[in-house]
C-alpha cells in the first residue's frame, strides 16, 4: 500500500492516517464507556431532587415565593433527567432487538436529542410527514444514530438562518412491496463536487476543526445497508444538501 500524494509534493503514508485514527475511534469509545457511566451516575442523585421538589411542591407551611422556587428547581432537574435519558438512549450500547417501529418517532427522537444544538443557531426545522405510514422492523438505537448524523450536518451546513425540513414517504412499488423514506434537506453550504463521492468515506471530513470525525455518513450508511435499505446524498455547492434514506416497510 502505498501514499497519496499531497499536493505540495509530499506523501502521507495511508497507514498512518489508518493507525491514528483508530486511535481516534478507541479513545472515543473509552469516552462514550465513560459518559454512560456518568449518566447513570448522575440519575440516582437526580432523583433526589425531583421527588424532592414533588414533594415540597405540596408542603403546605411552604409561601407561595418559596414554592416557585421549588417549581423551577423540579423543571431544571427534569430537564437534565431528559437530556441524560437520550444520551443513554444514543452512546447507549446497539443490542437492541429490530422492532416494529413508527420512523415518525424516531425522528421526533432525533430532534429532541439533538435540540440544544439546533435551538442555538438559527435554524428552522420543518416537518413534512404523512398521516399514517406503515412500520419498519428496525433497531431504534442505530436508525436513531443515522438519522442524528443526517440531522447534525445538515443543521452543521447552515451558516446563520436556514431551514432543515424532513420529508417523510411511503414508497410503493409494482411487485406490491413498500418502502419509507426520509428526506433531510437543508439550504446550506452545499458539498463541492469533488467532495461528493468521498463523504461516506469513514474519516472523511471538512470540519476538523469543529471536532467532527467524519463518520457520520459511513455509520449512517452502514446502519442502513444492514438493514437492507439504501442511503443516497444529493448536493449543490452554494444551495444545499438532500440526503435520501430508503428502509424495507413491513
Ligand atoms: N448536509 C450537508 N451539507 C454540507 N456538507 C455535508 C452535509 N452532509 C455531509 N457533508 C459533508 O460530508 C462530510 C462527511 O460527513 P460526515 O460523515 O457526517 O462527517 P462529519 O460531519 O463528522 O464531518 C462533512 O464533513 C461535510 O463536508
Ligand atoms: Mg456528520
Amino acid at each position: 500500500m502505498g501514499g497519496r500524494k499531497k499536493k505540495d509534493g509530499t506523501v502521507k503514508k495511508v497507514t498512518d492516517r489508518v493507525s491514528s485514527n483508530m486511535l481516534e475511534s478507541h479513545r472515543m469509545a473509552i469516552v462514550g464507556q465513560l459518559f454512560r457511566g456518568a449518566a447513570h451516575d448522575m440519575k440516582n442523585p437526580l432523583a433526589v431532587i425531583l421527588q424532592g421538589s414533588e414533594f415540597l411542591g405540596y408542603s403546605e407551611t411552604l409561601d407561595d415565593s418559596a414554592k416557585k422556587i421549588i417549581g423551577m428547581i423540579g423543571k431544571a432537574a427534569s430537564r437534565i433527567d431528559v437530556l441524560i435519558e437520550n444520551i443513554l438512549g444514543f452512546a447507549g450500547p446497539a443490542t437492541g432487538e429490530a422492532q416494529s417501529t413508527d420512523i415518525r418517532t424516531l425522528i421526533d427522537e432525533s430532534l429532541a436529542l439533538l435540540g440544544p444544538q439546533l435551538s442555538n443557531s438559527f435554524v428552522q426545522v420543518a416537518k413534512d410527514f404523512p398521516q399514517s405510514i406503515p412500520g419498519c422492523t428496525v433497531n431504534r438505537g442505530e436508525i436513531r444514530h443515522a438519522l442524528v448524523g443526517m440531522l447534525m450536518n445538515a443543521a452543521d451546513a447552515i451558516p446563520e438562518d436556514g431551514i432543515v425540513s424532513i420529508e417523510v414517504r411511503q414508497v410503493l412499488y409494482e411487485s406490491g412491496k413498500s418502502s419509507v423514506a426520509v428526506m433531510v434537506t437543508d439550504n446550506g453550504c452545499g458539498i463541492p463536487e469533488d467532495n461528493l463521492d468521498k463523504v461516506f468515506d469513514p474519516f472523511f471530513t471538512t470540519k476538523k476543526d469543529r471536532g467532527r470525525m467524519g463518520l457520520g455518513l459511513a455509520a449512517a450508511r452502514d446502519i442502513v445497508e444492514r438493514h437492507n435499505g439504501h442511503l443516497s446524498i444529493e448536493s449543490k455547492e452554494g444551495k444545499g444538501t438532500s440526503v435520501l434514506m430508503v428502509l424495507p416497510a413491513e
